[in-house]
């Protein structure tokens, strides 16, 4: 008898099975053997949401929810997000090390060449209406580049894949400056070449009369610590309608745009902006039992708060509470600061908090930065998708090239009606009763 295994008895059928287990995992389709009989299909798991099942084997991120920790390729995120830039991360995330320091350069030479967009792409965003929400245009935007890149269906081309993943790191917050200047009415920024990452990025949304736009060098920083933080974070909802798209071999440009189209839901990426608006909506620091009291009876949730892994303090949440701080320094306090640190204060030691491990998020203190920043909230979501574009970009390469992986197609379990005749209209009743006929 083999050691890592599990024998299953079917109370069914009084047969026993052995299951290999391979790293804390047992394979779902090893439970298709388990049948009542021949003709039987065989053995399932349900599991909507994925609560407790692995998609995917990865070497990109660890999260162990409980103890709050995070790692991009081993290293932990603290370290990172003290000591690196975003783009340096968002080599280690694609390549699987931390770059030497030509590496670097050619790294950030090769993302920095792509920046601009053809200018076509600003019609299209010029389609748009005045108010639309810069998430959707950068979402339908980056759909509408794929048109313009049709070599970037060649995923298993190395080269061209690296391109388009030069291309979408690059473009991506030119693409939502662009959306932002839209929504103000502004002319466009184009990007400045002679600048950082996230230089370049404040540039395109800021800029206005200087020759040269010169970013503050605080902001530039928090920025990319900001980036760091949201740039990876494993099988979350986006990366997985990243992984999922690109199964069926989609371009990364299509892929993308479906995966902020998940980010942008409320209860992922788009849970800064809540927050905030929630934020302002409590208003004062004594307005906070009363809007706890209504979290409790379930009338809606404490946005920023909780999380399906971390049932812990977010360690992502710590490192930007501290760097508020850096922010205000240029910036001036946020009033907001102050209701949001006395609603953690007060969750934190409030029963229904602490029983259900709810703690605050990435998101909980991300959006008082963005906002001291002069960010119009709804960026927020907008920012995270940058920051996320290598994340996705470093999973979908992943999915590829791991030979276990193939269109991703769940099971499910079907509850509704068989095979029934198609009813005449002037035989229907409307009340979905004709099964019985
Ligand atoms: N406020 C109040 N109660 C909550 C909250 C919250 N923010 N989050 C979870 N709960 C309660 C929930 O009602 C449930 O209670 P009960 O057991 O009595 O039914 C329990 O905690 C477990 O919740 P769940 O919905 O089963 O947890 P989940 O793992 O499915 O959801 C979550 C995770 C992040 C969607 C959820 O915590 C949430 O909606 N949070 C608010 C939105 C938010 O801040 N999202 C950002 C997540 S971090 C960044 C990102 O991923 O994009």
């Amino acid at each position: 008898m083999t050691q890592n295994t599990l024998k299953i008895i079917d109370s069914r059928t009084a047969k026993e099975y052995e299951i290999s287990i391979e790293d804390g995992t047992i394979k779902a389709m090893d439970l298709r053997k388990i049948k009542v009989s021949g003709d039987d299909f065989g053995l399932m798991t349900y599991d909507p949401a994925f609560m407790n099942t692995a998609s995917c084997k990865s070497r990109i991120t660890f999260i162990d929810g409980d103890k709050g920790i995070l790692e991009y390729r081993g290293y932990p995120i603290d370290q990172l997000a003290e000591k690196s830039t975003y783009l340096e991360v968002a080599y280690l995330l694609l390549h699987g090390e931390l770059p030497t320091e030509s590496q670097l350069m050619d790294w950030t030479t090769n993302i920095t060449y792509h920046t601009f967009i053809n200018e076509n792409i600003k019609k299209v965003m010029d389609g748009f209406h005045y108010n639309a929400h810069p998430m959707g245009v950068f979402e339908a935007t980056l759909g509408a580049l794929s048109t313009f890149y049709p070599d970037a269906k060649e995923i298993f081309n190395e080269e061209l894949r690296w391109k388009q993943i030069y291309r979408l790191i690059a473009k991506v917050p030119t693409i939502a400056g662009f959306a932002y200047r839209h929504r103000v009415g502004m002319q466009y920024s184009y990007p400045d070449n002679d600048l950082s990452y996230e230089g370049n990025f404040l540039n395109m949304m800021f800029k206005t009369t200087e020759l040269k736009y010169q970013p503050n060098p605080v902001l530039e920083r928090a920025l990319s610590v900001l980036f760091i933080l949201h740039a990876d974070h494993e099988q979350n909802c986006s990366t997985n309608a990243m992984r999922s798209i690109g199964s069926a071999h989609t371009d990364p440009f299509s892929a993308i745009g479906g995966a902020a189209a998940a980010l942008y839901g409320p209860l992922h990426g788009g849970a800064n902006e809540m927050v905030l608006r929630m934020l302002s909506e409590i208003g004062s620091i004594d307005k906070i039992p009363e809007y706890i009291k209504r979290v409790k009876t379930g009338e809606f949730r404490l946005m920023g708060f909780g999380h399906r892994v971390y049932k812990n303090y977010d360690p992502r949440a710590r490192i930007i509470k501290q760097i508020a701080y850096e922010v205000f320094e240029v910036t001036g306090k946020d009033p907001l600061l102050d209701i949001a640190l006395e609603l953690e204060r007060i969750a934190l030691e409030d029963e229904y908090f602490v029983k259900r491990k709810l703690y605050p998020n990435v998101d909980f203190y991300s959006g008082i930065i963005y906002r001291a920043m002069k960010f119009p909230v709804d960026m927020f979501p907008v920012l995270f998708a940058i920051a996320r574009t290598s994340g996705w970009l470093a999973q979908w390469a992943e999915m590829l090239d791991d030979s276990d992986q193939k269109i991703a197609r769940p099971r499910q379990i079907y509850l509704g009606h068989r095979t029934r005749s198609y009813q005449p209209m002037a035989q229907r009743d409307g009340k979905g009763d004709t099964a019985k006929a």
